[in-house]
């Protein structure tokens, strides 16, 4: 079933048990946080290949270091919004929802949400190559560019070309499996293994929900899809009570 906005039913969460809520860059577009490929995207100014693998890294760490500063001193600008809060007040009703995140900016936890996984790591937080140790790590601009063992610091995330972290799958696989409602935001796709995450929701007997202002590669995987912004559907089509209800 498709939906279009303004037209459509709302979904009443009381329906179901276990709530994933998906969401990737999409859902922080419209606090300002730019996604990665669509108009504006990431990786049209950027090549990936010069800032956001380990061969560039070892390259280059400084201009890797530096390009990450610019994107916390970006994200530091921006506030989550109305999206946002759906989320938060949806966890505080269903305190056993989860967040599973592609988006590194943190803009889920500032909102207030508490159950995050993140995917792919966490702008805010530093790992040494070396040694293992990790740091947060939460200014404009990073502490320190290096650990006390004297490696290069590099942000814990997982860039083109790393192996993400075996822990999180399972944590975010399981938590798919055993969900009613699978809410995807924001996100094009494309990137594994996030990109079969819908259809091992469905296998899993949930209900399927797409919340894209465009046509996705896995737009025909979902059970009803709304084409409009996260700020704008979110609000309008979770019924949850107000606030402190
Ligand atoms: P993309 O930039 O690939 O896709 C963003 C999606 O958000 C697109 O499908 C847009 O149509 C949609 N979108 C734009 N504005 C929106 C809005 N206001 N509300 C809802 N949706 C909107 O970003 P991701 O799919 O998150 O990984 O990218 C996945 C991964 O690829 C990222 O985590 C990153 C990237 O390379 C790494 O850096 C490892």
């Amino acid at each position: 079933m498709f939906s279009i906005f303004g037209i459509m039913d709302t979904v009443d969460i009381k329906q179901f048990g276990q709530i994933v809520f998906f969401t990737g860059a999409g859902m922080s577009a419209e606090s300002g946080v730019p996604t990665y490929r669509g108009r504006g995207g990431i990786w049209h100014r950027y090549r990936w290949e010069e800032v956001a693998c380990q061969k560039a890294f070892d390259k280059d760490p400084l201009k890797v270091l530096e390009f990450h500063e610019l994107r916390r001193q970006a994200v530091l600008k921006c506030k989550p919004h109305r999206g946002h809060g759906v989320l938060v007040r949806t966890e505080q009703e269903h305190p056993e929802m989860a967040i599973i995140t592609q988006n590194i900016d943190g803009l889920h936890q500032r909102a207030g949400s508490k159950n995050v996984i993140e995917l792919h790591g966490s702008l805010w937080r530093l790992r040494c190559p070396e040694c293992g140790m990790k740091v947060e790590d939460k200014g404009p601009k990073y502490e320190s560019y290096t650990c006390r063992c004297g490696a290069w610091l590099r942000p814990d995330i997982t860039w083109f070309g790393d192996y993400l972290d075996e822990a999180v799958i399972a944590r975010a696989t399981e938590t798919i499996r055993a969900c009613d409602l699978f809410v995807s935001i924001g996100t094009s796709g494309v990137v594994w293994p996030a990109a079969g995450f819908p259809e091992l929701a469905r296998a899993g007997g949930a209900f399927c929900v797409e919340v894209n202002p465009e046509p996705t590669e896995l737009s025909a995987r979902f059970d009803l899809v709304y084409r409009g912004k996260a700020g704008e559907i979110l609000p309008a089509v979770f019924s949850i009570s107000a606030p402190g209800k």
